[in-house]
């Protein structure tokens, strides 16, 4: 239903993105997306750039008197640097950066100077999906669908988190995160966290972690089991995996899970006096079959180093075929705390697109009226009719 386009470079005059699926009639401003934008932008261990910036969306097309028309949704960001780079004379860059997308990028497209690769890999680009991920958290929120986040690790320090007994208490661990500098929930572990990305930086390093992404008041219902393309598991990993950086993605504990028993990992089904079905744990981190259950969706991703570093790495001079170091331009020394808010939008893209395969409907009221219906049990009634059944098609003669 929702398809999100970005186009831009780092170093170009702007960010543009397209966002198209969205119904009508949803209130919307440039000030919903402008809280995303700025905690994109934060974080302990961020570079110079992002006090160069001061990332702020423009509707161009899509949203008329504050609310959406149903028509694509183009948005712009100003890049302030541009203006630092514009009629530069910039020497060729011929030597690629490992973990960068400089070598693989130069390779399959051909370029002479590894620039063009950089320009477009650039995390910069994740601001669009922020400010994309702004709108579907707008439209989430109209049924109180909300999604949080919080780093539990950077660079070997581990915040040792209990599993939230309720979505208040989640809510509560997102505010603490925000209070912060590098969005983590636990004051010890935050300093820990701070001081080793300070050593980091003093040894001329970088550094990456583990952040945990959480979706709160999520229906049971959303995504399917029927195909590959519709799991919502499979396909919230994907997005997150998308991240520049983001290199594994898990589901709830799930490499923990696979460490179990099978008895000790599954969610126990339980029915209460009123007669609705619970679960007491939520191992499952929210999906059953690529199904959401109605518990919050737990999603954790680990981000690798970042690949700038101070300290040159061995690389080889493209245009000389010589051995080269790599040479350093500025960067940030960790981005775990920002990632975790590009992990945020691009859960809200997928559930929103989600939210909008189940609802169906063109307009916001549309939406309303389904969405009071979907109930939030598994089963309306209890007992089922057991009647017998056959498996395999009746002939119809
Ligand atoms: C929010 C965010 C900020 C980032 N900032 C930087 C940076 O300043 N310097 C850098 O070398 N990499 C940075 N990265 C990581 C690179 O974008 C990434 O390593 C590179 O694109 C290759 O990643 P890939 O192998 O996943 O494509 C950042 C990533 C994210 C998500």
């Amino acid at each position: 239903m929702l398809r999100m386009l970005t186009a831009g470079e780092s170093h170009g005059p702007e960010l543009t993105a397209i966002l198209e699926g969205m119904p009508a009639g949803l209130p919307l401003t440039e000030n919903d997306l402008q809280d995303d934008l700025a905690r994109r932008q934060k974080g302990y261990g961020r570079g110079g750039r992002m006090s160069i910036e001061k990332d702020r969306a423009r509707f161009t097309a899509g949203v008329m008197g504050s609310q959406t028309t149903g028509g694509p949704i183009a948005l712009t960001i100003t890049n302030r640097d541009w203006k630092n780079w514009r009629d530069r004379q910039i020497d060729p860059f011929t030597v690629p950066r490992p973990g960068h997308a400089d070598l693989t990028g130069a390779v399959k497209y051909g370029y002479r100077d590894l620039r063009l690769s950089l320009e477009r890999a650039s995390a910069r680009e994740t601001a669009a999906r922020v400010a994309v991920g702004g709108v579907c958290r707008r439209l989430l929120a109209e049924f109180g669908i909300t999604i949080g986040s919080y780093v539990t690790m950077i660079g070997g320090e581990t915040a040792e988190l209990d599993v939230p007994s309720s979505d208040e208490v989640y809510q509560a661990r997102f505010a603490s995160a925000e209070l912060s500098e590098v969005r983590c929930p636990a004051p010890a572990a935050s300093e820990r966290m701070r001081a080793r990305i300070k050593r980091a930086f003093q040894s001329k390093d970088t550094l990456g972690g583990v952040f945990e992404v959480v979706m709160l008041g999520v229906p049971p219902g959303l995504g399917s089991h029927v195909h590959f393309d519709r799991k919502l598991d499979g396909i919230l990993l994907g997005a997150l995996g998308s991240i520049p950086s983001i290199k594994g993605v898990e589901i709830g504990p799930a490499f923990e899970n696979a460490a179990r028993q099978g008895t000790e990992v599954h969610d126990a089904i339980h029915r209460d006096e009123q007669g609705r079905l619970y679960r007491a744990t939520n191992r499952a981190g929210g999906l059953e079959g690529g199904i959401t259950t109605g518990e919050p969706i737990i999603i954790r991703a680990a981000m690798k180093p970042i690949s700038t570093t101070i300290n040159p790495i061995q690389s080889v001079d493209l245009a000389t075929g010589e051995p080269a170091q790599t040479v350093y331009e500025r960067s940030d020394h960790c981005a775990v705390p920002r990632a975790a808010v590009v992990g945020e939008a691009l859960a809200a893209f997928v559930l929103a697109d989600a939210l909008l395969i189940k609802l169906g409907g063109d307009s916001l009221a549309e939406l309303k009226a389904r969405f009071a219906d979907l109930r939030r049990s598994h089963i309306a009634d209890l007992p089922m009719d057991n009647q017998p059944w056959t498996f395999g098609f009746q002939d119809e003669n």
